[in-house]
């Protein structure tokens, strides 16, 4: 296959993914994201927004600096202010990307623009040229594509190729569109514009209806030749087209599609688990391709047929997303070079510093219970690589509770030495706790969700629990706590949010 069938991945995952409710990350989670986006090997990562907030211009700029073989970009709206920043933010990277963006819609640019469409087109172009002054790789969004004038998109698709835009990205910023409008509104576009041809022609598809993927691929059959998405499609609303569904389509339908993308299929599950593990959000249990369902076979003919033959009901094998079998792996009396060797079979590499403290953690998990699966030592491990400072550790806690008394906590936290240790009454155990911590810290904190799940099977299973935080500003903060007991999981995980908290309050 020629490289006019290669499909290049933009990952927004950092930029679209993460500007949605519920999936804020601080800067170690960013970058640890980044980094696996890397080693999925993705083409772009677009890292964030830079003009949006200090803490988006410190993370863009770190993730330029710290992938080396991706592109990276920053969003920037076509203002001069935006691409000055947008520019300072990449221009560390190896391969830096300014993406420009300016809605082309009549909808958009009289009542969100207030812009003629003169001033769009005049706009768009002279906001190219200057972007084109600090960078090579230009990508220009027309926002709202799919609803757009095909006049005068053609228009300013032009404008913009030649003021030397170098990927033209169509968006459906809404989800409006079907498959097959989407296919003929790209054979259209690459029909009006010739020059087309000698540029990366992007889609960028919505979830509004459902059909972000569906789009996606339409648009790849109509002559797209970049898709961008989202890990487990994460994003605006109902999400951005899902990364993973899009690659193993391409992927399983190869023949049908005549395309191919570099990265690589193999990596999208620990891609999928890390988002989830740093946001908190699981995907649901039937989503295709990442779904803890998603190569189960419940009914007794599925599975007589995927014993005589996986092909009756498998279309693509569990090895080819990255899923290995559970296994039972090392116990109490295993040592850290064991511990080492396992971690590398499942892909981590870890600082000395970080495997120590893994370390100590799974020797705390293997005293505690007997099986230690690969799921335990990913859990273990997966969130000792975004571990931020810890403002509040836990001392110690009790707790009284029971079906005929108020349930009480007393919790002991200590802060730069000092220890705090406060007494409050909830209704149940996880309630007092909570209470009692927000008293230790002198803070009230708004709890938006709880969750806790069994990393892997068995009475003495790892608990995992989920807190979303909220802080007056409104920003949520999620934090993870592993324990055997579901109590002391919980605890953890709030003190962990509260730690980001901390640490992004004090990073901004
Ligand atoms: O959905 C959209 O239109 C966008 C653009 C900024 C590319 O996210
Ligand atoms: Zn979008």
């Amino acid at each position: 296959m020629t490289d006019k069938n290669r499909v290049f991945i933009f990952d927004t995952t950092l930029r679209d993914g993460e500007q949605s409710p519920g999936m804020s990350m601080n800067l170690k989670e960013k970058i640890e994201m980044a980094k696996q986006l890397e080693r999925m090997g993705v083409d772009v990562i677009e890292a964030g927004f830079a003009i949006s907030s200090p803490g988006d211009f410190q993370s863009v700029q770190a993730i330029a600096d710290t992938v080396k073989n991706c592109t990276v970009a920053s969003l920037a709206r076509a203002s001069e202010e935006d691409i000055d920043t947008a520019w300072s933010a990449v221009k560390g990277s190896a391969a830096p990307q300014i993406h420009l963006f300016l809605a082309t819609s009549e909808l958009h640019m009289k009542y969100k623009l207030k812009m003629t469409k003169k001033e769009v087109f005049d706009t768009a172009v002279a906001m190219t040229k200057r972007a084109k002054k600090y960078c090579s790789d230009i990508q220009f969004s027309a926002e709202d594509a799919t609803r757009s004038d095909m006049d005068f998109l053609e228009k300013v698709i032009r404008g913009v190729v030649k003021a030397g835009a170098t990927t033209i990205n169509l968006p459906d910023t809404v989800g409006y569109t079907t498959p097959e409008e989407h296919k003929a509104f790209f054979e259209e576009i690459r029909r009006r514009v010739p020059e087309l041809e000698d540029v990366i022609l992007s889609c960028h598809c919505h979830n509004d209806l459902g059909l972000g993927v569906a789009n996606s691929l339409a648009a790849v059959r109509g002559g797209a030749r970049q898709v961008e998405c989202t890990v487990n499609g994460i994003g605006e609303r109902a999400g951005n087209a899902a990364m993973e569904e899009i690659l193993m389509a391409l992927y399983v339908r190869k023949n049908f599609y005549e395309v191919w993308a570099n990265a690589d299929t193999t990596e999208i599950l620990r891609s999928s688990s890390l988002l989830s593990r740093i946001t908190g959000v699981k995907v649901q249990p039937n989503k295709a391709i990442v779904g803890e369902n998603a190569f189960a076979h419940e009914a007794g003919i599925h599975q007589h047929g995927v014993l005589a033959k996986a092909e009756t009901y498998e279309i693509m094998t569990p090895a080819s997303v990255g899923l290995k079998e559970s296994n039972l792996v090392l116990g109490k009396h295993s040592g850290k070079h064991a511990f080492r060797d396992r971690l590398t079979t499942l892909g981590y590499t870890l600082s000395d510093e970080e495997l120590s403290e893994a370390f100590k953690k799974f020797k705390d998990l293997a005293d505690r219970k007997k099986s230690v699966y690969d799921k335990d030592i990913e859990a273990i491990v997966a969130k000792e690589t975004v571990q931020v400072p810890k403002t509040y550790t836990l001392d110690r806690f009790v707790i009284n509770s029971g079906n005929t008394i108020t349930s009480t906590a007393t919790v002991a936290v200590s802060r730069e030495g000092k220890q705090t240790e406060k007494v409050a009454r909830g209704s149940g155990p996880i309630d007092a706790a909570f209470k009692a911590i927000d008293k230790a810290c002198g803070r009230k904190f708004d709890l938006d969700d709880y969750q806790i799940d069994a990393v892997s099977e068995g009475e003495d299973a790892l608990g995992d629990a989920r807190v979303v935080l909220r802080s007056d500003s409104g920003r949520t903060y999620s934090g993870r706590g592993l324990s055997t007991d579901v109590i002391e999981a919980s605890i953890k995980a709030y003190i962990n949010a509260i730690n980001k908290m901390y640490y992004e309050e004090k990073e901004n």
